[in-house]
């Protein structure tokens, strides 16, 4: 089956080739969509925080193979306690185009690799969209142990990890971040502004350009939201200066 990203961009050449000036893709793309459940969010209580965020400087690390070693055993926060794997981060560590997520899922867990599960096949598809390959860009979460039951991360557990995330960044440097979701928002960007509100705007981390933008979980249950997305990536690939095939 051909790809769903490049189904998209087809469509959008064709609607907009029928209605010049426009970039609405109307409903042939959101026909594309299949819907997919996720799991429910959970109920439980967050675990108590361990340490206060002040308790976390930021490591000194001066590689990311360093910064990775720092976490090899890390018991900074009770997610520790569940996880099978901690899941760094991977790609390109001169990467031009960073992705930032929430935390590990259940197949991330399992396998020690951010997006594998649905949501990364998802992200997969939007990353070839943007005319960039997977091994190009570097794809990092804000908390590298996956919170039970997929649960947002408490507060607390993001202060442990942020320190590690921040300096993440400044080690591979990229010239854009894509925030994936109202987490990785928050907790970068320190702003309790949501999503809707953030996605498609450019804003900055740090001097570095960001684009907030829906989370491939968040596109996999919400169809017509994908639209939306389609249109922040396009301002992402624009700064690279990709524009999609028409
Ligand atoms: N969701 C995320 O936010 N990160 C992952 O790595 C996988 C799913």
């Amino acid at each position: 089956m051909a790809d769903f990203f490049d189904q998209m961009c087809r469509v959008i050449a064709e609607t907009e080739a029928r209605r010049p000036g426009s970039l609405s893709p109307g409903p042939e793309v959101e026909a594309l969509f299949a819907a997919a459940p996720r799991p429910s969010p959970a109920t439980s209580a967050a675990p108590a925080a361990p340490r206060s965020p002040e308790a976390a400087p930021v490591p000194a690390a001066g590689t990311l193979d360093a910064l990775r070693d720092m976490l090899a055993d890390c018991r900074r926060c009770p997610l520790a306690r569940g996880r099978t794997h901690l899941v760094f981060g991977e790609g390109n560590p001169r990467a031009r185009l960073m992705f930032i997520g929430e935390g590990p899922g259940f197949d991330e867990d399992r396998t020690g690799r951010p997006f594998v599960g649905r949501a990364g096949q998802l992200l997969d598809r939007m990353i070839a969209a943007m005319q960039f390959t997977r091994e190009e860009v570097y794809i990092a979460n804000v908390v590298k142990c996956r919170p039970p039951d997929n649960r947002a991360p408490a507060p607390e557990e993001a202060a442990c990890c942020l320190p590690f995330l921040k300096r993440q960044i400044d080690l591979v440097r990229p010239e854009v971040i894509v925030l994936l979701g109202a987490v990785a928002v928050k907790y970068l960007l320190d702003t309790t502004t949501g999503i809707m509100k953030m996605r498609g705007k450019w804003t900055h981390y740090e001097n570095i350009p960001v684009m907030p933008t829906f989370h491939p979980a968040f596109l996999l249950r919400q169809e017509a939201a994908k639209r939306e997305a389609w249109q922040d990536l396009q301002q992402v690939m624009a700064r690279f200066g990709k524009f999609h095939r028409r």
